[in-house]
């Protein structure tokens, strides 16, 4: 099985993948997987998603040369511009899909777990769309992260739930979101929102997103007439680095770049970079890359970006990771967030801090691309997302309101 081919009948990427979950969940994995390949492969259904991304989501995104910036950077970047799309970042893709699998299937209720609230916001916006009902799972720390986005939500018609245990991020709302779904499956479709979670999931849902690469790769060709270097993305689970990396997966000289969230810096233990410092094990239900301590048990994670803040990452890349078709880097908190305000400053565009991890990654590998080729590099970037929920985040860290008096 090649990089491109992936995965086996079994859920498998290479050895990660799979699905390590509850007997009670088997049943409804099996009738997802065989309903998913049914619905990619009826016309009907792929019509029905393509007029919603073109009519409601307002696909496809654009492809856009930043021209300041790439002075800055000494490098032609181009910014796949998924801030455009309907509630602002890629992860419309993903959920349009998943709730009209949703109706397709006979179900008439979605969960949802989210972190930065980009992927809740998404969910109960199409469950308001498609008429099913819908509950987010959220951790408590996200929540008050990301307090508009939940009203967003509960405005949306959706019930949000506040996860107190563990760290009270997003690894402890999947927990949430699983145990919920184990006792709700009959009715209920569990909307995944990363390339994560048990086989199917990572394959379905890396399917409905990958439009974005195919998308950059025939504007790259329009635009340039010719492929780009390098394509960079930020790595959550990893479901926007997999969207732009998959249709050029094999395009050799095209070369991927996963970034990962560094936090306070690999060496201080305060990050969220699954693959640079971690090892293999399961989460979630699949066997994949994620931060575990000497005895297996799972490490929190943390990050400026509520997105990224996740111990492991999709299955898919771990094994693009081990077969050295992509590969992935940590972006501190204060890279990231330097890149934000550039971005902000050269183009006019607010991105989310998750994607100023992507575009904080390819700011570091241009010069090393243009000694390499020996000419000015061409990079696109995935720009997953924007920055509107992170401006309280943002304006803290660069001090921007005015004290109180
Ligand atoms: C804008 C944006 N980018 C990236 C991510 C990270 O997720 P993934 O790695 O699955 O793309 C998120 C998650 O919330 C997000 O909101």
């Amino acid at each position: 099985m090649t990089t491109t081919e992936g995965p086996d009948t079994r859920g498998y990427f290479g050895v990660y993948g799979g699905r390590f979950v509850p007997e009670a969940l088997i049943a409804a994995l099996d009738e997802l997987d065989v309903e998913y390949r049914k619905a990619l492969s009826d016309k009907e259904f792929v019509g029905e998603l393509e007029r919603m991304g073109r009519d409601y989501a307002g696909l496809p995104s654009l492809l856009y040369e930043a021209r300041r910036l790439s002075e800055k950077a000494g490098a032609r970047i181009l910014l796949k511009r998924e801030d455009l799309n309907h509630t602002g970042a890629h992860k419309v893709r993903n959920v349009l899909g998943q709730a009209l699998l949703t109706k397709r299937m006979g179900k008439r209720r979605v969960i949802a777990e989210t972190g930065a609230g980009q992927h809740g916001v998404a969910t109960a916006t199409a469950a308001a769309y498609l008429d099913l009902e819908c509950t987010v799972y959220m951790g408590e720390e996200d929540t008050r992260r990301q307090a508009l986005n939940v009203a967003r939500m509960r405005m949306l018609g959706a019930e949000v739930v506040s996860v107190k245990s563990g760290s009270r991020t997003l690894k402890d709302a999947m927990n949430e979101a699983f145990r919920d779904w184990v006792a709700s499956v009959d009715y209920t479709h569990y909307v995944v929102g990363s390339v994560g979670g048990p086989h199917p999931f990572p394959a379905m849902v890396r399917d409905f997103v990958r439009g974005i690469g195919v998308e950059a790769r025939a504007q790259s060709l329009e635009l340039l007439d010719r492929l780009p270097d390098a394509v960079c993305a930020c790595v959550g689970g990893g479901s926007n680095a997999l969207g732009i990396f998959h249709a050029f997966i094999p395009d050799a000289d095209v070369r991927l770049f996963g970034f990962e969230a560094g936090g306070d810096g690999v060496e201080t233990g305060r990050h969220a970079a699954a693959i640079t410092a971690g090892g293999a094990g399961v989460l979630h239900g699949a066997r994949t890359y994620l931060l575990q301590d000497e005895d297996g048990q799972t490490i929190e994670s943390h990050s400026i970006s509520a997105g990224l803040d996740y111990p492991a990452v999709g299955p898919e890349h771990a094994w693009l990771s081990d077969t050295g078709r992509a590969t992935y880097e940590p972006v501190t908190d204060a890279e990231a967030m330097q890149a934000f305000r550039l971005l902000c400053r050269t183009e006019g565009i607010i991105p989310a801090i998750e994607s100023a991890h992507g575009l904080a990654g390819a700011l570091r590998i241009a010069p090393r691309l243009a000694t390499e080729l020996g000419r000015e590099p061409i990079v696109l970037v995935n720009l997953s997302g924007r920055g509107d929920k992170d401006m309280e985040t943002a304006a803290k860290w660069f001090g921007l309101l005015e004290e109180k008096s």
